[in-house]
């Protein structure tokens, strides 16, 4: 099936017959997706501006960038059906967790728990669930700090608590997520098993080195060399 018509599919599971309260329920389906966008500019800032205060007291920005998404409704539509979750617009906001992702990539280790520590502390954003991947790995080797918060984003007449994913990570860990992400969609090719270990190894060395890093920084910092 075509692409689009896939989606189209989605798309009339969860919108009315009545051509009234179709137009209506399409109307509110903007209005969600557009608050998830909001969502993430308010995190998306609140971060910035950890990092500019935290680059004054430092000696580096502990931020090294900064990306985030919006979930394609197309992506939104499949994970609600692929997961057997009621297709309505109220279910999208109960069971989807990842609709506004944000991913902060860190230079050093010590600078994502700072990252995350601060987040969290802040009065209007409420931690759903966090999912500390660097204290405990997954078995594929994957290491990234993930956490649900939740931040009130306010409309002309309301204010609304919405949902992000945050993913927090070295750029060590961002590079290697990046290319064990490709191995996701060829897991039929050959020798798939010998680079799955082999990307294994290289998270072990990645997650050495982040370490290594951190202690060379604290000498350079401190001026000694022993
Ligand atoms: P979903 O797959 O999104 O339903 O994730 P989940 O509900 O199991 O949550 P989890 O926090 O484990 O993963 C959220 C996101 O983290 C994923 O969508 C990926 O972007 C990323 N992620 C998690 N595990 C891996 C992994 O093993 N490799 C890579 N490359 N990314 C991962
Ligand atoms: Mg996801």
């Amino acid at each position: 099936m075509k692409e689009e018509s896939r989606v189209q599919e989605l798309l009339n599971e969860l919108l009315p017959d009545d051509p009234e309260e179709r137009a209506k329920t399409l109307d509110e389906l903007d209005k969600l997706l557009m608050r998830y966008e909001s969502a993430i500019r308010e995190i998306r800032t609140k971060v910035e501006i950890l990092n500019d205060e935290l680059s004054l007291t430092g000696d580096q920005n502990p931020i090294a960038s900064i990306s985030s998404r919006r979930k394609k409704l197309s992506g939104i539509l499949e994970k609600l059906k692929r997961q057997g979750f009621p297709m309505t617009l109220e279910s999208i906001e109960e069971n989807l967790t990842d609709v506004a992702g944000i991913r902060i990539i860190c230079s050093f280790m010590d600078d994502i728990y700072k990252v995350a520590r601060m987040l969290q502390q802040q009065d209007d954003i409420t931690v759903i669930t966090v999912k500390d991947y660097i204290a405990k790995p997954k078995p594929n080797g994957y290491r990234s700090y993930h956490m649900i918060v939740e931040v009130p984003v306010f409309f002309s007449n309301e204010k609304r608590p919405m949902k992000v994913e945050v993913q927090i990570r070295t750029i060590a860990m961002d590079f290697w997520a990046n290319l064990e992400h490709r191995m996701r969609y060829k897991k039929d090719i050959e020798a798939a098993d010998e680079i799955m270990d082999e990307l294994k190894e290289c998270a072990e060395n990645i997650a050495a080195t982040d370490t290594k890093m951190m202690i060379i920084r604290e000498k350079i910092r401190s001026g000694s060399l022993d």
